[in-house]
């Protein structure tokens, strides 16, 4: 659906620059860690709000179909063997269920992919879910502008159509050895044009306009903004529905008891923004200093139970690992940690049940049957 009102984007988007400022995420934690670690925690909120939709990219069931059959299609990908869908899977939430990633040249899915033995190709970082990336910057009832909804583990991209280029353009994930940043796009939309089903529906889709990069990007941005899940048993507890199991309703509250919502809030249990918490390398992996200054975006917590491992690059692979971390956590590095206490005892297994209650597995896990270019459908997967 649409925005409302013209006059509450320009709001809101004021508000989201003041929440997720720009790109130099700096100049942000600081200020915004003393505040909360000096105030008091804000609740983890209700429901999602409408699915803020830029005018500059309208959504259309022609334009979802499309960019569903794109996220699913290796066509993107140099080589032919790879897919978005290949890292962002709904067998495992829309990540793969890997500390970090396989890229092209793998073969498999999941945990039982395997790299390319002559060219091996291994992302820096843990996948993230697309699942309500649709919500990414909205901390609040209001929703922000989708254009400047901050992207990927360092905010470093914005908006879910700025985002999408990333991948296709990166050696390592789907652009492969034979093409070049700069001659990736032009091969892509040169494949797609030569197939008559694309030709079609990209014409339904963009009334008439050619296939082109922006329009490529457009088209998966709309499919991933439809991939929103909003039904869990704690969505529905709060809209009026069932309530949720005893266990996640002693572990709500131990959670919030627990000092993780002074970032971990909103409707996405995430503020947005970017600190740093110290978390350790992935053994025999280089440091990563995330946005150059060691801070990582608070993960959403949605679809939690389902998205391991956890934190920026995978070294985590089980909750109970992620809130050992917290107990030794250097409460010094962010002011918005002092008062963590992870749960622990019946605590954290409520806590637990309190997450599994966020990740009942209601999002679209549908899968193509086929996709237009003939390839296998999500690329070198089975
Ligand atoms: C080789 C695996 C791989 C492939 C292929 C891949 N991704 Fe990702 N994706 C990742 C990883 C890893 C990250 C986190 C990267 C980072 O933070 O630097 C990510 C992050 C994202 C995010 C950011 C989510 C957020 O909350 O910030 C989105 C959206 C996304 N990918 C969509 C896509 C789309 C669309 C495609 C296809 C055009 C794609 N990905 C292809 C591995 C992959
Ligand atoms: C100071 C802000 C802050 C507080 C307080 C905090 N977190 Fe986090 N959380 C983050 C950030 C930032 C990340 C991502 C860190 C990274 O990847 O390096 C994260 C990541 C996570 C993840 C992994 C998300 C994913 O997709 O991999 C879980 C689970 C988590 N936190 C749970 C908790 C729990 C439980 C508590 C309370 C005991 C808590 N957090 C307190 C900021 C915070």
């Amino acid at each position: 659906m649409p925005l409302p009102l013209r006059r509450s984007c320009v709001a809101v988007l004021l508000s989201l620059f003041a929440a997720c400022g720009g790109a130099d995420g700096n100049d942000l934690a600081a200020p915004d860690g003393r505040r909360n670690g000096a105030g008091a925690t804000p609740a983890a909120t209700a429901a999602l709000p409408t699915t803020p939709i830029p005018t500059s990219n309208p959504t259309s069931s022609a334009k979802v179909a499309l960019g569903r059959l794109l996220f699913w299609d290796p066509i993107l990908s140099g080589d032919r063997d790879i897919a978005c869908a290949t890292c962002h899977h709904p067998s495992f939430a829309y990540t793969d269920g890997r500390a970090r990633s396989i890229g092209t040249g793998g073969t498999g899915l999941g945990p039982r992919r395997i790299a390319s033995a002559t060219d091996p190709q291994i992302t820096p970082r843990n996948s993230m879910t697309v699942l309500n990336t649709a919500f990414n910057g909205v901390t609040g009832t209001a929703t922000g502008d989708p254009l400047q909804a901050p992207m990927f583990w360092d905010s470093r991209a914005r908006s879910l159509e700025g985002q999408a280029s990333g991948p296709i353009s990166a050696r390592g994930e789907m652009r492969g050895a034979h093409f070049g940043e700069t001659t990736i796009f032009p091969e892509i939309v040169t494949r797609l044009t030569a197939i008559p089903e694309y030709v079609s529906r990209f014409t339904e889709a963009f009334d008439g306009a050619p296939i082109d990069q922006a329009r490529i990007v457009d088209a998966i941005a709309t499919w991933e903004r439809t991939l929103v899940d909003h039904d869990s048993s704690y969505d529905r507890s709060r809209s009026g529905g069932p309530a949720m199991s005893a266990a996640a309703q002693r572990g709500e509250r131990a959670f919030a008891a627990s000092g993780c919502t002074h970032c971990h809030n909103g409707p996405m249990f995430s503020d947005f923004r970017l600190h740093r918490l110290g978390v350790p390398d992935l053994p025999g992996t280089p440091h990563d200093s995330g946005n150059g200054n060691d801070q990582f975006r608070t993960g959403s917590l949605r679809n939690i139970s389902r998205t391991g491992p956890y934190m920026h690059n995978g070294v985590f692979n089980t909750i109970d690992e992620v809130f050992q971390f917290y107990r030794r956590v250097d409460r010094r590095l962010d002011p918005a940690l002092d008062n963590v206490r992870p749960p622990q005892g019946n605590d954290a297994a409520d806590v637990k049940a309190f997450f599994d209650a966020l990740s009942d597995g209601t999002f679209d896990q549908s899968i193509p049957g086929t996709v237009p270019s003939g390839l296998p459908v999500g690329g070198a997967i089975n």
